[in-house]
C-alpha cells in the first residue's frame, strides 16, 4: 500500500473528514485535539490487524541495530530488560504480565512507513517513531505519562486503556521504569483491532492486554526548551568565529589580585554580545538538528553502481528515501540526515515530492527533461551512502 499518487491531493484535502480521525478533518483535529485533549477513534484503520506477528516482532528484538525492551511485572515488582535479546530468552517467558516493545519499526519495514504516511498532516519534524508492542494477557508498561503526543493504534487482539488527566504525576521511586504512584482512572476504553486512542503529552495512561494483543504507537516528540538551547549552543560553537581578543591596556591596580574586576566582566559581556543570530540561523540549525539520525543509526551502504545504471533504474523503478533517512525542508533549503543539501533549483519540484512523499515514482522520473545530470549525480551519492533505495 503506497500513498504517493494521492499524496499531493491529500495535502490539499486536510479540511475533509477522514476515517483515520473518526470522521473529523485533520484541520479540526489540529484545532480541537492536537496537543490539547485525548480522542478515541473507533475503526480508525478499519480491518487493521497489524503487519507483524508476535514472532516477527521477537525476531526484530533479536537484531543488533534494533532498540527493544522486555518489561514484566512479577511479584509486584516491575522488571526491565533491554534488547537485543537472544532467541532463547523468549522461550522462558511466563504466560502473562509481560510485554515486548520494539522501537522505530519504521526504520525496518515498508508497511510501517505506509502507516506513518497516513499521519502526514503532522510535520515530519515532529515525528519520533512507530513503536510496536506485543503482550499476553495482563501485559503492559504500567500506569505512566509520556512527554509525547501519541496515537495508540490497536493491532490484533484487545487492550484496555485507562486514562486520567490528573495533576499528580509523581513517580514510584526506585522502579526501573517510570510508573505513576497514584494513578486514578478517569475514563476507560477497550480497543479492538483498528481502533485508535490519541493522547497529548502528560495525560496519564495505562494499557493492559486482554488476551494476546499488539499495539502500534505512533509517537511525536517535542524537544524541551533546555534541549533546544543546548543543541543550539553547540550549533553556534561550530558556526561562529568571533574576532579580537580580550585586551586590557588600561589595566588599573586592584586591591585584591584574586578578584575578577568589574571592567573585565564588562569587556567580556561586550565580546559575548557580538554573538548574534537571526531566524535564518535558527532555521539552518533546525534543519540540521531535526534531520540528524539518532546516534545508534547506521546506514546500509550498497554495492557500487555507475551513474548510468542509477539513472536507468531510477526511471524504471522510481526511488525512495531509505527507511532511516529524514529529508526536511526549511525556507528554501533542504536537509538530509543532518546535512544541508546542495542541489540545483531546477529540481526543486522533485526534491519537495521526495521529501513529502518519501518517494519519486518511475512516472515522476520518466521524462528525461524533468531532472538534470546534477540531480542524478546527487541521487547517486545518496544511493551510495544508503540514504535512498529503489522502489520495488
Ligand atoms: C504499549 O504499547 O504497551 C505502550 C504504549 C504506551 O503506553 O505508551
Ligand atoms: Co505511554
Amino acid at each position: 500500500m503506497r500513498y504517493h499518487t494521492n499524496m499531493k491531493k491529500n495535502l490539499n484535502r486536510h479540511s475533509e473528514p477522514i476515517t483515520l480521525l473518526g470522521g473529523i478533518s485533520a484541520e479540526t483535529f489540529l484545532k480541537d485535539y492536537w496537543h490539547k485533549k485525548p480522542l478515541l477513534i473507533r475503526g480508525a484503520i478499519p480491518e487493521f490487524e497489524g503487519f507483524l506477528t508476535p514472532n516477527e516482532l521477537a525476531g526484530l528484538a533479536c537484531e543488533e541495530d534494533v532498540q527493544s525492551r522486555l518489561i514484566s511485572y512479577v511479584k509486584k515488582q516491575w522488571k526491565l530488560e533491554q534488547g537485543p535479546f537472544a532467541e532463547k530468552r523468549f522461550a522462558k517467558l511466563p504466560e502473562r504480565d509481560w510485554t515486548l516493545l520494539v522501537q522505530s519499526v519504521n526504520h525496518h519495514l515498508q508497511e510501517a512507513n505506509d502507516v506513518l504516511q497516513q499521519f502526514n498532516f503532522i510535520p515530519f519534524a515532529r515525528l519520533d517513531d512507530l513503536m510496536v508492542s506485543y503482550a499476553p494477557d495482563g501485559g503492559g508498561v504500567g500506569p505512566h505519562f509520556d512527554s509525547y503526543d501519541v496515537f495508540l493504534l490497536q493491532g490484533c487482539g484487545q487492550r484496555l486503556w485507562r486514562i486520567s488527566e490528573q495533576e499528580d504525576l509523581s513517580l514510584v521511586e526506585g522502579a526501573p521504569l517510570r510508573i505513576l504512584q497514584n494513578f486514578k482512572t478517569e475514563q476507560e476504553f477497550t480497543l479492538s483491532a483498528g481502533d485508535m486512542l490519541y493522547l497529548p503529552p502528560h495525560v496519564a495512561h495505562w494499557g493492559v492486554a486482554i488476551g494476546d494483543c499488539m499495539t502500534y504507537s505512533i509517537g511525536f516528540r517535542a524537544p524541551s526548551a533546555q534541549e533546544l538551547a543546548a543543541e543550539f549552543l553547540n550549533y553556534l560553537q561550530e558556526n561562529r568565529t568571533l574576532s579580537g581578543m580580550y585586551a586590557d591596556p588600561d589595566l588599573a591596580l586592584q586591591e585584591h589580585p584574586a578578584e575578577i574586576g568589574g571592567s573585565m566582566v564588562k569587556q567580556v559581556t561586550s565580546i559575548l554580545n557580538g554573538l548574534k543570530w537571526n531566524d535564518a540561523d535558527v532555521a539552518d540549525f533546525l534543519g540540521l538538528y531535526l534531520s540528524e539520525p539518532k546516534s545508534h543509526i547506521v546506514f546500509d551502504a550498497p554495492k557500487n553502481i555507475t551513474l548510468q545504471a542509477i539513472e536507468k533504474r531510477m526511471k524504471l523503478h522510481g526511488i525512495q528515501l531509505s527507511f532511516k533517512s529524514q529529508l526536511l525542508k526549511v525556507a528554501n533549503n533542504y536537509y538530509l540526515n543532518g546535512e544541508a543539501v546542495n542541489f540545483v533549483a531546477d529540481n526543486e519540484s522533485l526534491m519537495i515530492t521526495l521529501a513529502d512523499c518519501r518517494l519519486l515514482s518511475a512516472e515522476d522520473l520518466s521524462l528525461p527533461s524533468k531532472f538534470s545530470e546534477d540531480f542524478v549525480a546527487l541521487m547517486h551519492d545518496w544511493y551510495l551512502a544508503g540514504c535512498i533505495i529503489f522502489s520495488q
